[in-house]
């Protein structure tokens, strides 16, 4: 079977257009949305329609989901962050609002072959930056695989008996074998607001049966969502960061 990874599209509707034209020559079965689907970003109900049309076989809630369909109030978020936030629950039709609404906390377990979840599968709204985080996450779950979105940043983390070991993902098209008897903490990264230094959109596809994940960097129209962001009145820096991937 093979899975289309995808986290953190933030209502980015050129990035995630640009993955799904890309995807279109590479065969998948199943989609799976780690959460994030808007904020941020201008296009937030196209967003999800896309999302929806994929029919994902499993997606997670990500912070920004809560805050914009009106789950949470989004206390803990910044001030352009709550900004956006409340442009889009504005925005959001009620169909998709709900739809965000509804969507489960993880971590979700897929077809017995691996979780995801939007933060860590102990809290969804905390971050996994580094080895630190993922051992905690390892030692106190049993998933052998697990993807995680939420920092915006591609990276595997893998422990084996004796060690915790960073994979950091480099290549435009990063191929990476999982091996059995080892456990893996997986971030796709981000479609629509890459924060890792490089601006292209990021996602995996992951073939069950090779085992294989696969992390694509994928250039899409930039320009044409900095401008969308800054029409739409919401704030500069939003616009700012996607040309630099921060
Ligand atoms: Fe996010």
């Amino acid at each position: 079977m093979k899975y289309l990874i995808l986290s953190d599209i933030h209502s980015n509707r050129e990035a995630l257009g640009s993955v799904l034209s890309f995807v279109r020559r590479k065969p998948w079965d199943k989609a799976v949305c780690l959460g994030d689907v808007v904020g941020y970003g201008a296009n937030p109900n196209q967003a999800v329609d896309m999302l929806r049309r994929l029919r994902p076989l499993a997606a997670v809630r990500g912070n920004h989901d809560k805050v914009c369909s009106g789950l949470e109030e989004g206390e803990l978020f910044n001030r352009i962050a709550l900004e956006a936030a409340m442009w889009t629950r504005r925005k959001l039709t009620k169909t998709n609002s709900r739809w965000l609404r509804v969507l489960p906390q993880g971590p979700v377990e897929v077809d017995g072959r691996f979780a995801i979840c939007h933060g860590t599968p102990i809290d969804e709204d905390a971050y996994i930056f580094g080895e630190i985080e993922a051992l905690n996450v390892f030692r106190h779950t049993e998933y052998p695989i697990c993807f995680f979105g939420h920092s915006h940043f591609p990276v595997i983390f893998a422990l084996s008996p004796d060690a915790i070991t960073t994979i950091l993902t480099v290549a435009p098209s990063f191929r990476f074998k999982l091996r059995e008897g080892v456990r893996y903490l997986v971030n796709p990264g981000s479609v629509g607001q890459p924060r890792d230094g490089n601006p292209l959109a990021s996602f995996a596809l992951f073939d069950s049966t090779s085992r294989v994940v696969t992390i694509h960097r994928i250039p899409y129209q930039i320009e044409a969502t900095q401008e969308k962001i800054l029409k739409a009145g919401l704030p500069r820096p939003l616009a700012d960061r996607l040309s630099i991937g921060r």
